[in-house]
């Protein structure tokens, strides 16, 4: 039997869960979900569904990985032996994370192309408006995501190859910092931009009139994106966790490094379209339309100064995905580790290779295989849903379900409050029980049926 791997300090558990957490779902959708549902008022109900109903699985999720020290598949099946239907959640779990790790990496390769882009010839500042075209002409070719997509995924399945201490806790331990210094020092710039403060303002000026059960939906669904919920990543990662670090601890300082990161890529992005006089409801492709746009009119006053700014932009969102993909990884891998005991270095490859292969499809959607349909979506656009609307949303609500009615109350509140001997959590766990018996499991359900209709 081989040794199971740990993550070495406090330190590297909270750096690798908040590397999962900050990702492109910070940096490239909160900015503009939060200009569609009412700026500041969006962002208040995010951060109490973040601590009020995304933390509490969060802490679910950490809790079922270290008691089990097994990844989601064999934690599942060997906490409840006799019943079986569980460890097929497990299952789904899995499936999950390979899917999404899949689209991920195409977005993952975007960043990729756009860091190169600016890298070695900038966005030009003759044609501005030009600009705006390079995304859709890349993402609908065939061959440049694809390589792209290619680089991607091959640096973060070797990232995961190397192992949870050598890869993970040594890739999250330089860069999750440096992400911190880079958003620091954007939003410095960007809020002192001309025009800027009309962003600022539209952040800060709360319109609850927009908060709809469609936002309140769309705010949950961000959160447990964003926190990387549902899907086992937490879970993995907490099943490498060493018996004296704190959950609790752990999961507090994740959820405030995420809002906090969420909350100041808002504050780099919106200013920055204020000034430059684009509208802030451009959704999606803000990121890869809008902001090009505004360096590409810098670059007129100022090309160095466009050019750094731009590396920095794309390298900041490039960083952020590949801590988040690895989570993703680790999941597939370690499921096949586990339960069909091949090496890590094998499952990698063999997760690489399955990845590689969904991701292609769903780049060439943007494209050649834009006319193919599933259930009335493309390709792409289907596997986002299916995981993000569906599989995430069952397995969060599996995970409250597991650690509320399945597990024994002594061992999940000797899992929380390291067997009594953190005293904050012990206070806590009277709270935290109850809510994840009878408040999470009807709060996923609601946001469900929301999502049905
Ligand atoms: N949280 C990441 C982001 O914000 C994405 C992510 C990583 C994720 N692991 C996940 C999403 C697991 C859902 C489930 O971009």
């Amino acid at each position: 039997m081989h040794q199971r791997e740990h993550f070495n300090s406090r330190l590297a558990i909270v750096l690798a869960l908040a590397g999962s957490a900050i990702g492109l779902g910070n940096i490239w959708r909160f900015p503009y979900v939060v200009g569609e549902y009412g700026g500041a008022a969006f962002i208040i109900v995010y951060i109490a569904f973040s601590l009020c109903i995304s933390l509490p699985i969060m802490l679910s999720e950490s809790i079922i990985g270290r008691h089990a020290r097994k990844g989601v598949y064999c934690a599942l099946r060997d906490l409840a032996p006799r019943r079986p239907w569980w460890k097929w959640a497990g299952l789904v779990a899995v499936l999950g994370a390979f899917i999404i790790s899949s689209y991920y990496s195409v977005v993952g390769g975007w960043s990729v192309d756009y860091m190169m882009r600016a890298l070695m010839k900038g966005f030009s500042p003759d044609a501005p408006d030009n600009v705006m075209g390079i995304f859709g002409r890349m993402s609908s070719s065939v061959w440049e995501p694809i390589a792209a997509h290619t680089i991607f995924l091959g640096l973060c399945a070797a990232i995961v190859m190397l192992g949870v201490k050598n890869g993970i806790e040594r890739f999250n331990k330089f860069s999750i910092p440096l992400l911190f210094i880079l958003i620091v020092g954007m939003l410095v710039f960007s809020v002192n931009l001309p025009g800027a403060r009309g962003g600022v303002e539209y952040l800060l000026k709360p319109d609850f009139s927009k908060m709809t059960a469609k936002g309140l939906s769309c705010a949950l669904g961000q959160s447990f994106f964003s926190m990387s919920l549902g899907i086992g990543a937490v879970l993995t990662y907490a099943s490498y966790m060493k018996p004296d670090q704190g959950i609790l601890s752990a999961g507090v300082w994740t959820t405030l490094f995420d809002a906090g990161f969420a909350i100041m890529a808002g504050f780099v992005v919106m200013p920055a379209v204020f000034s430059a006089g684009i509208a802030p409801g451009a959704g999606p492709s803000l990121v890869f339309e809008s902001i090009p746009y505004i360096f590409a009119k810098m670059g007129a006053a100022s090309p160095l100064l466009a050019r750094v700014a731009s590396v920095t932009f794309f390298l900041t969102i490039l960083i952020a995905a590949v801590t988040s993909e690895i989570s993703m990884l680790e999941v597939c891998v370690s499921q096949l580790v586990e339960q069909r005991q091949i090496s890590r270095r094998k499952a990698s490859i063999l997760v690489f290779i399955l990845a590689w292969g969904l991701g292609v499809l769903c780049s060439l959607s943007f494209g050649v295989l834009g006319h193919v349909r599933i259930l009335g979506s493309g390709i792409f656009e289907f596997f986002d849903q299916l995981s993000s609307n569906y599989i995430m949303l069952l397995g969060a609500l599996a995970f409250a379900i597991f650690v509320g009615w399945q597990m024994k109350k002594a061992d999940v509140e000797a899992e929380l409050t390291n067997g009594g001997s953190l005293r904050a959590s012990s206070r806590l766990f009277k709270f935290l029980y109850p809510v994840i018996r009878y408040v999470i499991p009807p709060a996923i359900v609601l946001i469900f049926i929301t999502n049905l209709l």
